[in-house]
């Protein structure tokens, strides 16, 4: 059996706002080794919002090195960050690459480094929606399919990669370092008290979040989602921190100061303010993939604006259900999220706060976990 021991310097790259969740544990686990970690932010998200602020809540050390690609179509935003992390992934010499989760950063870092003859492991790995539209799922196929070391969150992301022929010594089952993050941050978010900051009280209130392209590129959908959130709104408040591509699509409908309920478009939020809020929010409606993992630990109702999930478990054993983007079936879903809220919050195996410990365990020590 192949195992991986012997790794004395890692090299990750991040550059979108969910790989800063994923990084934080799996670089304080390296950390617990010894084990010599370069980190290179792309600068896909740059806003201090999307980007700093991450930083700083994860308590997270300053990037070794900003690529500052900035935002740009798919393929050029890809290719330079490909052009620009080569030199520095040659001079770094690292014994793998590590690259997070699904954004144009992963994919791009893992091509390189696959082909300068570097050892690339993801985190994450084995996630499939099976809805080529969506521009992460291209990214997970290609990441996947030149990594040597796939670590993926759940038996099913497992079963995934082997049905596409992955060879079983490439893959392991750490779990979802995303709930390390949560784990670790959690006494910290509720210590800020945030519902009562925004002058809301416990499970009064829902919190939104929409960025997908398929459904804020599109003026009616966006329309038709603002105008279900201001129906939702007259029955409680409805806090939605707005991320910057959803803004512009806002403003440009002319819909920022039209008449809402109470539906509060708020800027994007840090993790701690953001996870204190979601933790005793009544509701949360999203397209985003962490908060389906997110509400699923905490047993918050979740309803997910998206005709399918790469996280079927967060359906299946969680407390999330799918919805297209409809008035009717929002409103519907809701109510029923709502009126199943659980007792107690469920349990997944490995989604324990000690995912990014088996990784560095499989990186520095050789261990295998199936
Ligand atoms: C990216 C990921 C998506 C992830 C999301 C989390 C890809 C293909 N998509 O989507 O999987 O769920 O991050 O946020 O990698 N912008 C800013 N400031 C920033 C960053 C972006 O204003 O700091 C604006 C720009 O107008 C940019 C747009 O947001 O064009 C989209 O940014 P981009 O990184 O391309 O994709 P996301 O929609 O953020």
């Amino acid at each position: 059996m192949t195992t991986l021991s012997g790794v004395t310097r890692v090299l990750s790259v991040v550059g979108a706002r969910p790989n800063f969740m994923k990084l934080a544990p799996v670089a304080g686990a390296l950390a617990a080794r010894g084990v010599e970690h370069i980190v290179v932010h792309t600068g896909q998200h740059y806003d201090p919002d999307m980007s700093d602020a991450f930083f700083r809540d994860l308590c997270l050390p300053l990037p070794d090195h900003n690529l500052d690609v900035g935002s740009a179509s798919h393929a050029r935003q890809t290719a330079e960050i490909m052009v620009r992390f080569e030199p520095v992934c040659a001079a770094a010499q690292p014994d793998i690459v590590l690259v997070y989760g699904d954004v144009n950063s992963t994919v791009a870092a893992a091509m390189v480094a696959a082909k300068a003859g570097v050892r690339v492991g993801h985190v994450e790995a084995g996630l499939r929606s099976r809805d080529r539209s969506m521009p992460e799922e291209i990214n997970r196929i290609v990441t996947d399919h030149v990594a040597d070391s796939l670590f993926a969150p759940s038996r099913d992301a497992v079963e995934n990669l082997r049905a596409e022929g992955i060879p079983r010594e490439r893959v392991q089952f750490v779990g979802n370092v995303m709930i390390d993050s949560l784990v670790a941050a959690l006494p910290a978010a509720r210590a800020l008290c945030a519902p009562a900051r925004h002058g809301v009280d416990k499970q009064c209130y829902t919190v939104v979040t929409l960025h997908r392209p398929a459904n804020v590129d599109d003026r009616d959908t966006l329309r038709e989602l603002l105008e279900t959130l201001a129906i939702m709104s007259k029955g409680g408040l409805v806090l939605f921190p707005v991320h910057p591509r959803t803004k512009a699509r806002i403003e440009e409908l002319g819909l920022e100061s039209a008449e809402m309920g109470t539906l509060r478009l708020l800027d994007p939020m840090p993790y701690l303010e953001m996870l204190g809020l979601v933790a005793e929010a009544d509701l949360v409606i999203t397209d985003s993939g962490g908060l389906q993992e997110e509400t699923t630990w905490l047993g918050v109702p979740c309803v997910t604006v998206r005709p399918n999930t790469e996280r079927p478990i967060t359906c299946t054993i969680g407390t999330n259900r799918l919805t297209p983007a409809h008035r009717e079936t929002i409103l519907r879903a809701a109510r029923e999220a709502r009126a199943q809220r659980p007792g107690t919050a469920p349990t997944i195996e490995h989604w324990d706060g000690r995912a990014a410990d088996r990784i560095a365990a499989a990186l520095c020590e050789g261990a295998r976990f199936e």
